[in-house]
């Protein structure tokens, strides 16, 4: 089904089973247990021997050699692959530096070995006994260093769209140098580890030289392709498999080692090998959100109408590594007629920088909605009202591009009514009970909708059950429930008679859980088949399939209705369709909005910041389930107050690594800092997105919260930090 042009009327609308807050289907098998995530698939692997990574102990060199007759003589040892056994294997598409072979380092742990053993401990103890030697090189590790020298680089690196390096829209320097009010600072992001719950892991077979990799992935579509690159397989030969998933945060979008090598390691044991990541391995061999320099400039008249607005962003990666586009949201989020953005990029031998959730605006957001915040109180204005007053119906750089929803100003105004922001003190430091310094802040939301084809294939079995099956993946996020409800709704069947399996590359392609477009994109392609599998039940009935009605488990056509089950026949009845977009998306402007409000304590004496009430107002399109994408905005505005407050990878610049490398010492949050939340969606649909009218929340619900954050924290103290993340000696 090509989307081309807005959705019309259609049985989604129904709402039914659709925009109820259903409880998700696979919490049942998370909760006992059941759910066998990639480590623990017992059923299709019970004889798996255990492999054990070994990560290199240098950032940039060769590996000379490595010894390891000791590890292969160890007990249990079954194999020892060796990155000094093969040539460097070829990369993927989406990995910047090589996964394994040769001897080439490229940053630290990277992958150097794997062992396996009969059990994990064996394999542990015989990794440690590999006797390494190195050619250590000099590296580049500290991107304040290499910031002064960084070259610009082309925009939207999301799209590869070749935008121009510098983008310009009027004379930005003119009209900020003639602004009566300026700002002019420069604030920093830290690198951020994505900490999911589960680690990257893999289980891998082979039967003969076919290779089947049960593993923890956001893009079967992208792993499948990139794994049989690497090992050169035919993409036929190779079989994904991702049903449960322990988090991913963009840290699971692309093929990695684990991958890799739990199939090297099967193929050389001449058995099903199983591996996880270490802790530490995650930080330093997969990928993170790179570190930010960005500086903001923001010229304005007397009256609060920004005249002049320039965001320039600086973040390191590998060579052939992007850019963190940190500057995306300031293309877009206020109106003034003088623009400039731009991106530097410094080459650094730091692990590989890659997507994070709401990469580029989970950070620009971070900088932006601080600058914002002090252009207010420069103006003397509420920074409610300055945001509203520079608020735009149209994509600020292409005025003849409208937004098809933007609810940017109703989302603040709602929540400044909810949060009783009127009854903020504007001047820091005034309000204090006891020990506890009070301060409120807030911050716009924003982060864009993406569109990505989608396929799913549903099948009506003789007994009346909808089956779909897609490559879709359910990161946590609730992809199960939402797709179980779009089938359920299209069918005119309850929740219960709907099957959904996912995560299989044997299942058709689909969006893939990434950039918050999993959502929309996923359910729209379920859409596209059931229209499909209806007309196929009307047509095998001899009824009109427009007249066709499906409700109740039936199908009604003027005074006949059938069960599904009998529709069916014996052999059941399946379909399966794509949807895919046309050129709608160029002629709108697709984002999310939100407006975010937090109250904090700060100790006036030890500096210690407690968050104490969180708001988030959300216009996102359609809400397919207000219960998972509640689920989704809180846990992202955790990850906001993790972003805010503590979450920092510390680069040894010396030695070229992320020092805080596990949970005790990369602090995310926990319940106990976590206060009361509150979620408020707009009533929103929008028929541009797709025939959901959806769109996405699980990023926007980071986008803007470390901000409100930061600036309740200046309205409780009066100090203003610009460098992330605000710990307590920066506001002693
Ligand atoms: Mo997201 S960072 O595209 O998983």
């Amino acid at each position: 089904m090509k989307f081309d042009t807005p959705a019309q009327q259609n049985p989604i609308d129904q709402l039914k089973v659709v925009g109820k807050p259903l409880d998700r289907i696979d919490g049942r098998f998370k909760t006992t247990g059941t759910a066998s995530y990639a480590y623990e698939r017992h059923d299709v692997a019970p004889n798996a021997a255990y492999g054990f990574v070994v990560g290199s102990a240098i950032a940039k060199g060769r590996v000379k050699t490595i010894d390891a007759a000791e590890a292969r003589a160890a007990p249990g040892v079954l194999a020892v692959v060796t990155t000094l056994d093969m040539p460097r294997l070829p990369k993927g598409q989406m990995n910047v530096a090589s996964l394994f072979g040769g001897p080439e380092i490229q940053h630290y742990h990277q992958a150097i070995a794997v062992v396996v053993a009969d059990t994990f401990e064996q394999a542990r103890d015989a990794a440690a006994r590999l006797k390494v030697d190195y050619d250590r090189e000099p590296g580049r590790f500290d991107l304040t260093a290499a910031a002064g020298a960084a070259p610009l680089v082309g925009g939207d690196s999301d799209e590869g769209s070749g935008a121009p390096p510098v983008d310009h829209v009027g004379d930005f320097d003119g009209a900020f140098a003639e602004a009566p009010v300026k700002l002019d600072e420069t604030y920093t992001t830290p690198d951020e580890s994505h900490a999911m719950m589960e680690p990257h892991t893999s289980t891998a077979a082979w039967e003969g030289d076919k290779l089947t990799v049960w593993t923890s992935s956001q893009m079967i579509t992208w792993g499948k392709r990139d794994i049989a690159k690497t090992l050169g397989l035919k993409p036929e030969n190779v079989r994904m498999d991702s049903p449960y998933i322990g988090g991913g945060f963009g840290g699971k979008l692309f093929l990695r080692a684990d991958a890799v090598l739990a199939a090297l390691a099967a193929k050389v044991a001449d058995r099903p090998v199983k591996l996880a990541l270490t802790r530490p391995l995650v930080a330093n061999n997969t990928t993170h959100r790179p570190a930010t320099i960005q500086r903001v400039r923001l010229g304005a008249n007397h009256d609060g109408q920004i005249t002049a607005i320039a965001h320039e962003s600086i973040s390191g990666n590998l060579k052939g590594g992007k850019p963190e586009t940190a500057v995306s949201q300031t293309k877009l989020l206020y109106a003034g007629a003088n623009r400039l953005t731009s991106m530097r990029l410094a080459e650094l031998d730091l692990p590989e920088g890659n997507s994070m959730r709401a990469p580029g605006e989970a950070p620009g957001m971070m900088v932006l909605e601080i600058a914002m915040d002090e252009m207010a109180e420069k103006l003397g204005i509420d920074p409610v009202e300055f945001r509203i007053l520079n608020d735009t119906q149209v994509d600020p750089e292409k005025p003849e591009r409208p937004f098809s929803q933007r609810q940017l100003a109703q989302c603040l105004r709602q929540g400044a009514e909810r949060f009783e922001w009127s009854r903020r003190n504007p001047t820091p430091g005034q309000r204090r009970e006891g020990r506890w310094l009070i301060g409120h802040g807030m911050a716009a939301g924003f982060r864009n909708n993406l569109l990505v084809k989608s396929g799913a294939r549903v099948r009506l079995d003789n007994q009346g059950v909808i089956t779909v099956e897609t490559d879709m993946t359910d990161i946590g996020t609730g992809s199960y429930t939402i797709i179980a409800q779009t089938a359920a709704e299209m069918m005119g069947v309850p929740i219960e008679r709907v099957v959904v399996r996912l995560g299989d590359s044997d299942f058709p392609s689909s969006a893939g859980s990434g950039g918050q477009f999993g959502a929309n994109n996923s359910t729209a392609g379920v859409y596209a088949a059931c229209v499909q599998l209806r007309d196929a039940v009307a047509q095998k009935l001899g009824f009109n399939s427009s007249e066709a009605i499906f409700a109740d488990g039936q199908v009604h056509s003027g005074h006949r209705s059938v069960p599904l089950a009998q529709a069916a026949g014996t052999d059941g009845l399946s379909a399966e369709d794509l949807i895919e977009y046309g050129d709608l998306a160029k002629k709108y402007q697709q984002s999310t909005f939100a407006g975010h409000f937090v109250e904090v304590h700060v100790d006036a004496y030890t500096g210690e910041t407690r968050v104490r009430r969180m708001l988030a107002v959300c216009a996102a399109g359609r809400i397919l389930n207000p219960k998972s994408a509640r689920s989704q905005v809180i846990g992202a505005m955790t990850m906001g107050v993790g972003a805010a407050l503590t979450e920092a990878l510390e680069v040894d610049t010396r030695h070229g690594f992320f020092v805080n490398h596990d949970l005790a010492s990369y602090e995310v949050p926990v319940h106990a800092d976590i206060p009361y939340q509150e979620v408020i969606f707009l009533d929103e649909v929008d028929p541009i997105s797709s025939p959901m009218k959806a769109k996405g929340v699980g990023e926007l619900g980071l986008c803007g919260v470390g901000a409100a954050i930061a600036n309740a924290v200046y309205n409780a103290t009066g100090v203003r930090v610009r460098d992330y993340p605000l710990t307590l000696d920066k506001l002693i």
